[in-house]
């Protein structure tokens, strides 16, 4: 499926149902899902992911009994992350075009969760704070079994107690959804899971006071 098309497909699934899978996409080749997979598991080796917090207030809170993932923000200064984040600035805008989103920029970070690892069910951004819009996770595991756990578990926008649709985190594979709306969880993982997140929103980053000055 070539570019447009896509992005088209991607555009009708947000409007239509609030989420839906890729199995690949025509951006993010073998090499680069390969150099993220090799990006994310030195970081995990080296201890470089940290343990990630919850809440909408500015100091995050670690509770271990919501989500056990670790994280690690992406900075884009790697060529394996610029040529990622070219991708999700042709995602940005190409958005922004079919669904008048509004979208000025994207956060991203890598997570791993380990064995016995889970995120409860939850919403990626709060109702009226137009932060976070659109979520992407994107999938870095090879040779995933029902029976590893760690499938995302996607809730249905008009039920949130009603299962839509259950991911296995394969390579490659990415899901999309609306981030107010989309209730999903990650169930417990039996093996180590590699993943990227990515938010699109609609704020801009505030400058310090002293730029205006
Ligand atoms: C998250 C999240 C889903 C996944 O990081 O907020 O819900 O499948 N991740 O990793
Ligand atoms: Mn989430």
């Amino acid at each position: 499926m070539d570019k447009v098309k896509w992005l088209d497909e991607l555009a009708r699934g947000l409007c239509e149902r609030g989420w839906l899978i890729f199995d690949t996409t025509p951006w993010l080749g073998p090499e680069l899902l390969r150099a993220l997979q090799q990006e994310i598991i030195v970081l995990d080796q080296s201890d470089a992911l940290k343990i990630a917090g919850i809440g909408r207030g500015s100091v995050p809170v670690q509770d271990r009994s919501v989500r056990r993932d670790k994280i690690a923000w992406l900075q884009g200064s790697t060529p394996t992350q610029a040529a990622l984040f070219e991708f999700l600035e042709g995602l940005r805008v190409g958005l922004n075009q079919r669904l008048f989103l509004g979208l000025k920029r994207f956060e991203a970070h890598y997570a791993t969760y380990h064995r016995g690892d889970f995120y409860k069910p939850h919403v990626d951004s709060f109702q009226g704070r137009a932060s976070r819009i659109v979520s992407l996770v994107l999938y870095l595991n090879d040779d995933w079994q029902h029976s590893d756990g760690g499938a995302l578990q996607i809730y249905s926008r008009e039920n949130e107690c009603e299962v839509g649709g259950l991911v296995l985190p394969e390579a490659g594979r990415v899901a999309l959804f609306m981030s107010e709306e989309i209730r999903h969880e990650v169930l417990e993982a039996h093996r180590t899971r590699y993943s990227l997140a990515c938010w699109f929103r609609q704020d801009v980053i505030p400058l310090p006071l002293s730029a205006l000055i």
